[in-house]
């Protein structure tokens, strides 16, 4: 059977290869992105998020098999946080009431590599007591400080503390809806090309995420571990992070970090 899976950020990147996977095997994708998806929609905004959400509900006749939110930046200023954190828990949490009509609905986020290295911890913070304008307020004083770096990470692991939390809350896993997390290492992606650009920081990049297995991935292998866990096959995987990232989690943390 055909199912509805909504893909956040279906129009560049990981959200365009599992959009063309899914539409290959005759699911129906409700591509959102801020342009050019069944919904042009900004994540980076409530408003934004909510219209989204309500009109991805909408397409989906009410009944939403599946969502994944791929949707994100790694430019070095707040939208960091609105996206990928807020543009994330919020776009799921909007759809829940919908995916907890379909029979077996699945979510998925996808986190990152980045989710492991250090961030700002007054961010996490705010973004994990769902409180925007306090976790904006920490965001701009980093920009002014001049760690604007440290948001992209904070934004990642604050994605799965909360799908690690959110998974076994009410509503979620007693709805039967298994909620997960793929987190890439390096994917080769229109987000992270510049880097390669320069000599310099693919070495600093190399270092601080080594791929021993097969080095960089392609958007189509990160595509494939969502497709399992955002499949009717996945039946008990909840909250848990799924490293997708060519060994770098396990050579960075070691044996003992599970
Ligand atoms: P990409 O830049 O190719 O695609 C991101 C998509 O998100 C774009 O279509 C963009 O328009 C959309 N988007 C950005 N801001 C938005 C907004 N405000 N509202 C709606 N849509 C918005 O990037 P890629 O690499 O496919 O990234 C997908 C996810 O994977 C992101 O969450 C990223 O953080 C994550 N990731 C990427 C890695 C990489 O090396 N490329 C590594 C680890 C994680």
């Amino acid at each position: 059977m055909p199912r509805n899976v909504v893909v956040t950020g279906s129009g560049s990147g990981i959200g365009a290869a599992l959009t063309a996977i899914l539409r290959a095997q005759g699911d129906r994708v409700i591509g959102v992105d801020l342009r050019g998806g069944e919904i042009d929609a900004d994540l980076s905004t409530p408003a934004g998020r909510t219209a989204a959400a309500s009109a991805a509900g909408k397409a989906a006749g009410g009944v939403v098999d599946a969502v994944v939110t791929c949707a994100g930046t790694s430019v070095p200023g707040t939208a960091t946080v609105t996206v990928n954190y807020f543009g994330t828990t919020g776009f799921l949490t909007a759809l829940r009431p919908a995916l907890a009509r379909a029979e077996r609905p699945r979510a998925v986020a996808i986190g990152s590599i980045s989710g492991t290295q250090t961030g700002d911890p007054d961010v996490v913070e705010a973004c994990l007591a769902d409180d925007e304008t306090t976790a904006l307020a920490h965001a701009e004083r980093a920009v002014a400080e001049g760690r604007a770096r440290q948001l992209y990470p904070s934004s990642k692991s604050a994605v799965a503390q909360w799908v690690r939390r959110t998974a076994v809350a009410e509503g979620w896993a007693d709805a039967g809806i298994p909620l997960n997390v793929v987190a890439p290492g390096i994917v080769l992606t229109p987000m992270s090309a510049d880097l390669f650009e320069d000599p310099e920081m693919r070495k600093v990049m190399d270092a601080a995420v080594p791929m021993p297995l097969n080095g960089y991935a392609q958007p189509e292998d990160i595509a494939r571990a969502v497709l399992f866990l955002a499949s009717e096959g996945n039946s008990h995987i909840t909250g848990q992070v799924l490293y997708v990232d060519g060994g770098a989690e396990a050579t960075l943390r070691g044996p003992a970090d599970l």
